[in-house]
């Protein structure tokens, strides 16, 4: 059948006719359209009216080496004109997997034995859920199945991993989350601690409210502790001192594995290869995707350790295959992307200028805005940060959430040319470059966030919000 290809419609017309988009208000969208990027280049981004922005968010936490990077693009065509596809059920494979996963095994903290692909930071959560499952069955335990996330974790959007992720806007409307995910308290001092807590104390009585949880539940249902080492889309929260070490503590005491979602974490941000190596986190099961191949395409995987592997291998005979799988678990132009991508990080030292940079970054920000008249808490660590804004600082008082005053900003900066991101949940706006950002575009981003900052302070004094 000919259909016309475009009925004379521009492509703004066709994205709001036609694409249902994700994390996006429907009805919100249809006034205001879409936003086109069509090329990028480094830290910048070009949009189809030929506006340009620096990308502070690295797309979604991902671009890691920056944009128009033609090695990857290379490497990925190079792959798809010798092979295309193929796939690894049933013993089968290609060169550029197998070669990702023995380099992936040897960068990653811990005794990492296997590696499991998917395309998504979720399916890989998703997958590590499965994992433990299976893994305790062939451990003859059926009841240890119960998976504890934090309150404003971020892993991601399936049944079970929207069910961990601790955001009600995962939950409210969509019946979840699903019994056996369970949440426990959010490691922010800034909110979360007891009035005049340090941050010692408060990593002990963070693990003291995880251990109560799992005695109520039973010990013998509590299979497994996922947790991202620094908390992103759910605010870019930093544990309190001591955090990691407390919680294993009571996750060795119960025999609960702790699964590491390095999805953002991953790969550099934080000036280290993972998160897990900042803080000295020993995990069972490592989630990775995003900055694996800079977001060029669709990647993620599951990091077995060998204490895993070991029950999934040598007790799962009676079980045959591994029911679990996806057409495009290991998919080749992915995994070579990934190489090529892996190849840039390392030849320019991409997480070492992240330790650099990123240092100069948080300490921008926080000269800028700590003593700003609406900011609550500049916090960050290595190139991810974010700035939260609250009515009135010395008081903690938090701003009326219908006033969507995070969202403005970023409204505004988008305008000014500077893409954040507001988080789903507080004021907070983001920022998670791409690891290449200069100083100057550090130091372009910060000064146009604090003019948007000022402006949406004079639009909401104008509102008759109550400002100090
Ligand atoms: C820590 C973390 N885990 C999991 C995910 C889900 O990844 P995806 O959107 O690729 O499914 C994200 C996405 O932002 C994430 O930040």
């Amino acid at each position: 059948m000919a259909i016309e290809a475009n009925h004379n419609l521009s492509v703004r017309e066709m994205d709001m006719q036609s694409v249902m988009h994700p994390f996006t208000a429907p009805a919100m969208h249809m006034q205001t359209g879409p936003r086109i990027m069509v090329r990028g280049d480094g830290c910048r981004l070009y949009d189809i009216d030929g506006r340009i922005y620096l990308d502070a968010l690295a797309g979604l936490w991902c671009v890691n080496v920056g944009y128009g990077r033609s090695e990857i693009v290379r490497a990925l065509a190079a792959q798809a004109e010798a092979l295309p596809y193929y796939h690894g059920f049933a013993s089968m494979s290609t060169e550029a997997p197998a070669r990702l996963a023995d380099r992936l095994k040897r960068m990653a903290p811990g005794d990492m034995a296997r590696v499991f692909f998917g395309l998504s930071g979720s399916d890989a959560n998703d997958t590590q859920v499965k994992l433990v499952w299976y893994y305790n069955n062939l451990l003859g335990r059926p009841e240890k199945k119960k998976i504890v996330a934090r309150k404003r974790a971020y892993h991601g959007v399936t049944v079970a991993v929207a069910s961990l992720t601790g955001l009600p806007v995962l939950h409210d409307a969509f019946d979840l989350p699903l019994a056996r995910m369970l949440h426990t308290e959010t490691p922010h001092h800034y909110w979360n601690a007891p009035e005049g807590m340090d941050e010692e104390s408060f990593s002990r009585h963070l693990a003291e409210e995880l251990d109560a949880l799992i005695e109520r539940e039973g010990p013998d249902t509590v299979a497994a502790f996922i947790a991202e080492p620094v908390m992103g889309a759910g605010g870019v929260i930093v544990p309190p001192k001591g955090y990691f070490q407390e919680i294993r503590k009571v996750l060795d005491k119960h025999d609960v594995l702790m699964i590491a979602d390095e999805v953002i974490c991953g790969f550099g941000r934080l000036g280290a290869d993972f998160g897990c190596q900042v803080y000295g986190i020993e995990p069972d099961l490592i989630s990775i995707a995003k900055g694996v191949t800079s977001g060029y395409v669709p990647l993620s995987a599951c990091l077995i350790s060998e204490k895993v592997w070991q029950v999934l291998s040598e007790r799962s005979g009676h079980l045959g295959v591994f029911g679990h799988g996806y057409t495009y678990t290991a998919h080749p132009v992915s995994c070579a992307a990934a190489m090529a991508n892996l190849d840039i990080m390392e030849r320019e030292a991409l997480t070492a200028r992240a330790a650099e940079v990123g240092p100069y970054m948080q300490q921008r920000l926080r000269a800028t805005f700590s003593d700003h008249s609406i900011v609550g808490e500049v916090r960050g660590l290595g190139l991810i940060a974010a700035v939260e804004l609250v009515r009135d600082p010395a008081r903690k008082a938090a701003f009326d959430p219908k006033l969507m005053v995070a969202q403005r900003v970023a409204r505004r900066a988008l305008e000014h040319g500077l893409v954040t991101r507001a988080l789903p949940n507080g004021e907070a706006l983001a920022f998670s470059p791409p690891l290449i950002i200069e100083r100057a575009e550090i130091d372009e981003a910060v000064e146009t966030l604090n003019r948007c900052i000022d402006g949406v302070r004079g639009e909401l004094s104008r509102e008759g919000v109550r400002l100090p």
